[in-house]
């Protein structure tokens, strides 16, 4: 198993509008995206067999991808269906088939997949509570100078929230936190303890009675995050973020809200678009500032106990890295406590 195994959103379905031809990048493949004749996403290496033009720069004619140099033709499944100079009709030599990779649709996201087969068990990741009803959902794409793994644990590290977002996300109170963090299956959970209204100026709406409330954070294998909050009945939100691997040090940060508010669903959406956008600012400057430094002189990391969901996060990262299915790791779990 490699990271190549897994997969990842290579566009949104709305970006894919039919007739459109997208140039992408997925752990350094370039890839061309289109839809075919039955609207269908395709998505094959971003070369043409003949002379080697990027096909994304080419356009759609009938559900076929026209190379934008000599005109060849591509199906959806990478045949070479049509040459102009050898004349009407279908080619005069067989010819190889452009590698194309499996492509699906889900939950408004494009996904592809360099390699892996059907039995597996891998599947694109499900977005908690997406189009559910009594749910709203705001979506975010943000671009990140550093790893999906960094990227992955800024968005379960609450130690940074009360440095890298005060008051908006968090006060520094030092006050203490427990949290139950377990290792299994591939996934990371956090389960904290003792949370309550700490959540900056919004905790008025969230919170008012500054009640105990739900928060667990996890972690799904390669590149998911989920954060939960349940404050009570319509007070209940999702973070989730998929990062995706465009090369070692670029990410591109695909972030799905979504939240029950109840009656203030659909009112609250311009607010949490742009609070939500205000704190991934503010996460861009810090990971791309982490980034910089990671690339001259690699991870070499000193860890303090709220650390430990890093190390455990890490731990199957290495797995897929040596080629390990980490779904097979031991279970692990340990409480941790930690001040902010
Ligand atoms: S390079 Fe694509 S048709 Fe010639
Ligand atoms: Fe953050």
């Amino acid at each position: 198993m490699n990271l190549k195994d897994f997969w990842y959103i290579a566009a949104t379905s709305s970006e894919l509008a039919a007739g459109t031809v997208l140039g992408k990048k997925l752990l350094d493949e370039p890839l061309v995206l289109f839809r075919d004749a039955e609207g269908k996403p395709v998505a094959m290496q971003d070369r043409c067999l003949h002379r080697n033009a990027k096909l994304s720069a080419g356009f759609v004619k009938e559900g076929q991808l026209v190379c934008p140099y000599h005109g060849w033709h591509y199906g959806p499944k990478g045949t070479v269906t049509h040459v102009p100079s050898e004349g009407p009709g279908k080619p005069k030599a067989e010819r190889a088939c452009n590698p194309t990779y499996a492509c699906v649709e889900q939950e408004g996201y494009v996904y592809v997949r360099l390699q892996g087969n059907a039995e597996d068990g891998i599947r694109p990741f499900p977005i908690p509570n997406y189009g559910r009803k009594g749910w709203h959902h705001v979506r975010l794409i943000n671009f990140f100078r550093n790893s999906v793994i960094n990227c992955a644990e800024n968005f379960v590290d609450i130690p940074h929230t009360v440095f890298v977002h005060p008051s908006i996300f968090r006060k520094a109170e030092y006050r203490k936190l427990s949290a139950l963090v377990r290792r299994v299956g591939g996934n990371v959970h956090v389960e904290y303890q003792n949370e309550t209204s700490n959540l900056g100026w919004f905790s008025f709406f969230l919170n008012p009675k500054k009640q105990p409330i739900v928060h667990k954070d996890n972690f799904y294998l390669p590149n998911a995050t989920s954060v939960e909050y349940v404050f009570s009945k319509h007070r209940h939100f999702f973070i989730t973020s998929q990062s995706i691997p465009i090369s070692a040090y670029e990410t591109l940060v695909y972030t799905d809200l979504t939240y029950d508010y109840g009656i203030w669903n659909r009112i609250t959406a311009p607010l949490v678009r742009w609070q939500a956008q205000k704190i991934i600012d503010q996460d861009i400057e810090i990971i791309g500032n982490q980034g910089d430094v990671l690339k001259k002189y690699g991870p070499k990391f000193l860890n303090s106990p709220a650390d430990i969901i890093h190390v455990y996060i890490e731990s199957i990262l290495e797995a897929v890295n040596r080629g390990e299915d980490p779904r097979a790791l031991p279970e692990k779990e340990k409480q941790i406590e930690f001040w902010v």
